[in-house]
Parts: C-alpha cells; sequence; structure tokens
C-alpha cells in the first residue's frame, strides 16, 4: 500500500511536469482528483479496508501526497499562466499609440490636368493616342509641310539624335496627327496628351522639356465654327464657366488657315490688368485648318474630308490654372512644391 502511494506521486509528479496548457493540465488534475475515478480517490477509498492499525500512518501518507499533488498541480497552473501572460505583453499592441501614417504619393500636377482634360474629350467622342517621343524628322516637321529648308524650322530647334534615321526629340504632338490619319483614316477624333521637347535657353517661362496636348478632328465638312465649337466645350470644362473667345491669325505650315485662339481674360473680365498686361486677352492656344499637303501625307482625301487641328500647351495651362510663376519647378521634383497640390 505505502509502495503504492508512493508510485502515485512519483507518477504524479512527472506527468504534472510534462503538462504544456491549461487542456493537459485539466486531463491530469481528472486524471488523479475525480472523485469517481480519480487515482486519489481510489487510494483513499481502499484505505478505509486496511487493518486499523496500519489506517492513521496511510492515511497520513496520502493526505501528504495529496497536498504534495495539489501543490504541484497549482503551481503548474500558475505557471502556465505567467507564460501566457508574458506572451500576451509580447504581442500586446497600444491601440490608443499616435503611429506614423502611411505617406501617400499622389499624381503630378501635370497628370492632374491632363486627366481631367482628357475625360472632357472622351465625352465629346475624342480617343486618347500617345506617340513617340523621340521621332523621326519626316514626321515631325516633313509631313507637316516643314520641309528642310523651310524657316518655320527655326522656331522649333531641338535636340537631334545621330542616327541614319534622322530622329528628333519631338518639338509637338503634332506629329502624332499623321500617324494617326495613316492608322485611323477617316473620320476621326482624337487627342494626343505628350511631352515634348526644345533647345530652349531656360528662364522662367521656358523649359527645355513641357507638355502639349494635341486635337484633331477629321470629317466631312468640318469648318472653323466646329473648331470654335469645341474649344468653346474644352474651355467651359476646364474654367467651369462660359468663356469669350476670339481668333487671330497665326502661322503654322500644317494648318490653313492658321489662328492663335485667346480667351476674355478671366481676371479682369477683359477691362485689362497685369495678367492680360492690360490687352483683356490671354493668348491660349494654335490651332487652324489642317492643310490639304498634310491630309495627303496622311493618306487621306482633301477633296472628300477637312478637319480642324489644336495644340493646347498644357503645361502653360497648368501654370495658369494654379499661378504658378516659373516653369521649371513643374520638372524640378522638389517636394516642397508639389505637396501643395
Ligand atoms: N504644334 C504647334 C506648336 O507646337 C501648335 C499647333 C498645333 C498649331 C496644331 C496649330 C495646330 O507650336
Amino acid at each position: 500500500m505505502e509502495i503504492n502511494l508512493k508510485k502515485i506521486k512519483a507518477q504524479a509528479l512527472k506527468d504534472i511536469q510534462a503538462i504544456k496548457d491549461s487542456k493537459e493540465w485539466q486531463k491530469i488534475e481528472k486524471k488523479y482528483f475525480s472523485r469517481k475515478s480519480g487515482e486519489l480517490a481510489k487510494l483513499l477509498k481502499d484505505i478505509k479496508d486496511v487493518s486499523e492499525d496500519l489506517r492513521p500512518k496511510l492515511g497520513a501518507l496520502a493526505n501528504e501526497i495529496k497536498i504534495e499533488i495539489t501543490n504541484a498541480l497549482a503551481q503548474k497552473k500558475a505557471d502556465l499562466d505567467l507564460q501566457t501572460e508574458s506572451e500576451l505583453e509580447k504581442d500586446f499592441i497600444d491601440v490608443t499609440l499616435e503611429i506614423e501614417k502611411y505617406k501617400l504619393g499622389h499624381l503630378h500636377p501635370m497628370t492632374q490636368v491632363q486627366y481631367e482634360l482628357e475625360d472632357i474629350f472622351k465625352s465629346m467622342g475624342f480617343m486618347i493616342l500617345d506617340g513617340p517621343e523621340l521621332e523621326s524628322d519626316y514626321y515631325n516637321f516633313e509631313a507637316l509641310n516643314i520641309p528642310s529648308w523651310h524657316p518655320a524650322r527655326d522656331m522649333q530647334d531641338t535636340f537631334f539624335i545621330e542616327s541614319k534615321d534622322k530622329l528628333v526629340l519631338r518639338t509637338h504632338t503634332s506629329p502624332v496627327q499623321v500617324r494617326a490619319m495613316q492608322k485611323y483614316g477617316a473620320p476621326f477624333r482624337g487627342v494626343v496628351p505628350g511631352r515634348c521637347f526644345r533647345n530652349e535657353a531656360t528662364d522662367a517661362s521656358h523649359e527645355h522639356t513641357f507638355y502639349q496636348m494635341e486635337g484633331l478632328m477629321i470629317d466631312k465638312n468640318i469648318s472653323i465654327a466646329n473648331l470654335i465649337a469645341v474649344m468653346k466645350e474644352l474651355l467651359k470644362g476646364i474654367f467651369k464657366r462660359d468663356v469669350e473667345v476670339r481668333l487671330r491669325p497665326g502661322y503654322f505650315p500644317f494648318v490653313e488657315p492658321g489662328f492663335e485662339l485667346d480667351i476674355k481674360c478671366l481676371i479682369c473680365g477683359g477691362k485689362g490688368c497685369s495678367v492680360c498686361k492690360q490687352t483683356g486677352w490671354l493668348e491660349l492656344l494654335p490651332c487652324g485648318m489642317v492643310h490639304p499637303n498634310v491630309l495627303k501625307y496622311g493618306g487621306i482625301d482633301p477633296d472628300k474630308w477637312s478637319g480642324f487641328a489644336f495644340g493646347l500647351g498644357t503645361t502653360r495651362l497648368v501654370m495658369m490654372k494654379y499661378g504658378i510663376d516659373d516653369i521649371r519647378l513643374l520638372q524640378s521634383g522638389d517636394l516642397r512644391f508639389l505637396n501643395q497640390f
């Protein structure tokens, strides 16, 4: 009997030591302390049957062992709780702490305005096109009615790439006019937002890299009235109100007739101010009716079709919209500037 008690004690302490979690703890506790089937309960019951002279000694021993196992279990429980608590501490998150916010970037003001313009044109059924920035001399000049001897080339000096195909960094988005005509034919409606380059002495209003949005519409019986109507719709979209426009003659070899489109100064309403240099008008975009030679270069019969084209200076528009007085800021990558948009 005595030996049996000691065996149970040894086994119990071994069992308790092996406990890893509260589930196992409960199982072991039940194994020893269950009223009906617990090992200790069984033993205490057996003690009743031993001879009277042995009973007190065995009873005392059994009690001692019971207390020892109870203590070991309690200790184990405390250890387990401690462990989980320290684990909790490790995973603790203080939800009240200020955390550093993710610094999300945003679109460049040029891109924001470009997307806005694209939406306006898409609503009028124009497609949005792309073209190469490294363009051939042919598409940049020749096919736009600017042969190599033409003085108009002087106004668009650019960066020439040494290659047998005579490549240039495009000076405007107009080369995509001919590319689009060749690809899509007539009728056609599209705009081409894009980056252009010129060999400029840079200052607050001149930059070697800038953005334009070319527009081209070709159909039957297209006239200057259509050009003005589309321009007015565009300006209404940009400035969110009706804008008065006027056309002045302007020369570009690829349009005939060619114009400079002015808008009534939005600052002074036409009375004259420093922004419009006291004229009441702001020069906004060059445009005109597509020259028959250019239609021919694009594979379109000028006797059947006509069209208009315009070259919106997106960079200038962005400067006007946000009151930016130095064009160089746009390309500077300076976050103090960019974070304002
Ligand atoms: N491509 C011309 C420029 O950059 C602008 C323009 C486009 C003029 C279309 C007329 C028609 O100067």
